[in-house]
């Protein structure tokens, strides 16, 4: 009977430790740093302008990477294994266009085939060298959670190492709270300016939290990105819409995962008529989708007096009857560094629907707009809150602000917090339980048109019906 007991007990020893490593190996590391380690660490990739960056793939069965490597360097390819060995791996090319410093060549590849709730490890390289294994986990699409941040927007402060350094610890220390808090994370969401001057040493900066090895963020441009031409050497969007006129800073594109459909749009670029066929073929190929999130930075419906300029008003009128006409769920913005929500929005006017006051909603009419803070410390802060007639919540305070969003098919719970103490600021609960969406397939550009002059004119749009009456009549007469 004793070396019954004896075997028993030093099985399920042996078993409580080997699921103990298993867990171990592949759990995500604790990526917090002191200052004396990250200043150690910073002088490992300053210089090189070689951090590769993840973003999310077309949906959750892919990864795409993009990295720097020499001029000269050939065969660019990614390697991903279930292994940290890097046993049986698969290996998927990489195309590459020339870096602007033309030094270096930019790479791109994309992971398929990834399973759900995995742990995979990757290298990457050129000419038959590799990295050292990276691991990222891929989770559950059914029910997911991700980060929603922006304006990381990194200085490199004229070549004051100092100074950029601090600046990308801010980021680094706020990423590594919030990844301490929620270890389910499935990917980040970023709204814009993640550069101040769109320079490679500041994406360099941005990039340089090691969690960003392991965690894919998706991004879009914010006007500063849109200082220079280096957003598209630093992401590798899936799904990217050229248009008409594409655009040298960064296009639109969209990604799926799971039952939500999420589009980012380049808000610099002026070019209505592509971002209305850009919304309308997403949606298109997503019908099935429960989901629609909008991502764009400038924040229209915002929380302080950015929102109100004429550049917001002009993008208000352009992206509102998008986002009315494609039923988008919630926007995302980012730009004024103080975050809050609107009340739901449609056709330039409030709708009152029920539950603003204990955060929690129920089939909704119209979009939330919602606007992060700065996620590096570089938050702004006002005397007085504006008090915008759209503004539903906001918060005042020198600390970053992250949000949580969770999704499954029928509730989006979104849950804020100071990225210093993890403390929540915020609360909003959406629920639906009809998951589908009008059909739009046969709406035009001109409907669209119609509507953004609408918004655009206001009070005024008698005027514009008055012209098209009598401009008709006229036509008519002589055709
Ligand atoms: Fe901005």
């Amino acid at each position: 009977m004793k070396k019954a007991i004896c075997f028993m007990l030093t099985l399920a020893l042996l078993i409580c430790s080997f699921s103990f490593l298993v867990n171990a190996d592949n759990d995500l590391p604790d990526y917090s740093m002191e200052w004396h380690e990250w200043v150690q660490y910073c002088g490992e990739f300053e210089g090189s302008n070689t951090l590769i960056s993840l973003t999310p793939g077309a949906d959750e069965t892919q990864m795409n990477f993009a990295w720097h490597s020499d001029f000269f360097s050939k065969k660019p390819v990614i390697r991903i294994s279930k292994n940290a060995d890097m046993s049986d791996y698969t290996e998927f090319s990489a195309r590459f266009t020339f870096a602007e410093n033309l030094k270096q060549k930019v790479n791109k590849a994309t992971a398929t085939g990834l399973e759900a709730n995995t742990c995979y490890y990757y290298t990457y390289g050129t000419d038959h060298t590799f990295s050292e294994p990276v691991m990222f986990k891929t989770l559950s699409p059914e029910s997911f959670k991700v980060f929603f941040v922006s304006d990381i927007q990194c200085n490199s402060f004229e070549g004051d190492t100092e100074k950029a350094r601090q600046m990308a610890y801010n980021w680094q220390c706020n990423l590594a709270n919030a990844l301490n808090a929620n270890e389910d994370i499935s990917f980040i969401l970023s709204a814009g300016d993640q550069t101040h001057h769109g320079l490679a040493d500041e994406w360099m900066y941005t990039l340089s939290p090691k969690a960003l090895r392991s965690l894919p963020m998706a991004t879009t441009v914010g006007n500063h990105d849109n200082k220079t031409t280096l957003y598209n050497h630093y992401v590798n969007n899936p799904n990217t819409y050229l248009g008409t006129t594409p655009s040298l800073t960064g296009n639109d594109y969209w990604f799926r995962y799971g039952d939500v459909l999420f589009m980012s749009f380049n808000a610099n670029n002026e070019n209505i008529y592509d971002h209305f066929n850009f919304a309308k073929e997403a949606v298109m190929q997503n019908t099935d989708a429960k989901w629609r999130v909008g991502m764009l930075h400038h924040d229209f419906y915002g929380t302080g007096g950015h929102a109100d300029n004429n550049e917001n008003i002009w993008l208000r009128a352009e992206f509102c009857p998008i986002a009315d006409i494609f039923e988008f769920d919630i926007m995302l913005t980012g730009h004024e560094h103080i975050y809050g929500r609107s009340y739901y929005m449609y056709n330039g006017e409030i709708v009152e629907n029920e539950g603003y006051e204990n955060g929690n909603v129920t089939d909704p009419q119209g979009t939330i707009y919602f606007t992060a803070s700065a996620a590096s410390d570089n938050c702004r802060v006002y005397d007085e809150p504006y008090d915008f007639e759209w503004l539903a919540f906001t918060i005042l305070n020198q600390e970053s602000i992250y949000s949580t969003m969770e999704f499954d098919s029928y509730t989006l719970s979104i849950n804020s917090y100071f990225c210093d103490t993890n403390e929540q600021v915020d609360e909003f609960n959406i629920e639906k339980s009809d998951t589908s969406f009008a059909d739009t397939s046969e709406v035009t550009f001109g409907d669209y048109f119609n509507e953004a002059v609408e918004q655009l004119c206001g009070d005024y749009f008698f005027i514009v019906e008055l012209l098209q009456t009598i401009i008709g009549t006229i036509m008519s007469m002589f055709c």
